[in-house]
């Protein structure tokens, strides 16, 4: 036991030495980045990513559910948690109602603070379910190497936009001060926020699936709030866990989709009494839950400014986002 507390202040004192030496910026969200393997980390979680990178070993039946903040984490975490979990527990009975999403499924960079924790980790059921908002690179190589499965669920940048700042601005803050919307977006537009630039974020996950499309499933938040049920299929069979004939017929599709819809996860007991990330009310990750909320805060010159920079920065990608259908609500 001492080895390791001497080796996990060694590790601290490390870090703090990194972190002296790295560019920092106020990010969008009001709070201080660090400058760390090409993106903007956290400062909350950069010894988080460390100890991930350096100790996490990936095991062949992992799911991985990767996104960048404000794209629809909580709820695929709802999603293939339930998925994964549906023979082992009803879904009256499932600990997400009383969890939550981020109880039951950790945050690699937020929830494991220590190398004996990672260890502990091992000892989870198959398959271990983990998320993270660290970029595809940045990924150790044993989740990049093994046959671990990553989905990345991505969102329309000025509704994700619009997610991060009211979460920020509603989070009660000590030495980080709010930004007003115009300065927000300013930085958004300059990639810092947490794990951005956006951009980057995405083609790291986008070319990985195009390149391994049987390890990494690519998703849309919007394409999923069009068709909860049809996504729900799509990643039960993604993940190894097809639905069968009688739970087609038994209608067990819509009541996960169901259970996992914004309405219902706004109605759990977890939401009303738990903490996330953090220690963040776990009703903070629950807002609004739709498509085109940015439509009622940006101007139009923000949006053609997004415009533009989705122009540029996905150009030849062959990802791309329609902001004018998303600014109709609810597309
Ligand atoms: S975090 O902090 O990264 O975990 O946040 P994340 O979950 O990625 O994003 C929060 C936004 O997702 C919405 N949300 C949902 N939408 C649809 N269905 C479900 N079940 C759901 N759960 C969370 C949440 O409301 C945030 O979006 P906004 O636009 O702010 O409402």
């Amino acid at each position: 036991m001492k080895e390791i507390a001497a080796k996990e202040d060694q590790q601290r004192d490390e870090s703090r030495e990194l972190l002296q030496k790295r560019a920092a910026e106020i990010g969008m969200g009001g709070n201080l980045l660090y400058l760390y393997q090409g993106f903007w980390c956290p400062q909350v979680s950069i010894k988080g990513m460390m100890l991930f990178q350096q100790h996490f070993k990936a095991q062949e039946t992992d799911l991985i559910l990767a996104s960048i903040p404000k794209s629809g984490t909580t709820w695929l975490k709802a999603l293939i948690y339930t998925i994964v979990n549906r023979t082992r527990y009803s879904l009256e009975k499932s600990p997400l109602l009383a969890n939550g999403p981020h109880g039951v499924v950790p945050f690699l960079e937020f929830d494991i603070s220590s190398e004996n924790h990672f260890q502990e980790l091992d000892r989870l059921p198959n398959p271990r379910i983990f998320g993270t908002h660290s970029p595809y690179p940045a990924l150790p190589c044993s989740v990049k190497d093994s046959a671990a499965k990553i989905v990345y669920v991505c969102r329309n940048p000025v509704d994700m936009f619009i997610s991060y700042w009211k979460f920020s601005v509603n989070i009660p803050k000590e030495e980080e001060k709010h930004l007003s919307l115009e300065d927000a977006f300013d930085k958004f537009c300059q990639g810092l926020h947490g794990y951005g630039p956006f951009w980057d974020h995405l083609l790291g996950y986008w070319k990985a699936s195009l390149e391994r499309p049987d390890k990494v499933l690519f998703l849309k938040y919007e394409d999923m709030k069009k068709n909860a049920v049809l996504y729900t299929r799509k990643l039960a069979s993604f993940v190894g866990l097809p639905f069968s004939m009688d739970e087609e017929k038994q209608g067990l599709i819509e009541e996960i989709s169901r259970l996992c819809s914004f309405e219902s996860m706004k109605s759990y007991e977890a939401t009303r009494t738990c903490t996330g990330p953090l220690g963040i009310p776990a009703s903070a990750f629950l807002r609004k839950g739709e498509a085109g909320d940015s439509l009622n805060h940006l101007t139009p010159s923000m949006a053609s400014r997004v415009e533009n920079l989705i122009r540029e920065k996905l150009r030849d990608s062959g990802l791309s986002f329609f902001l004018s259908s998303s600014f109709q609500k609810g597309a």
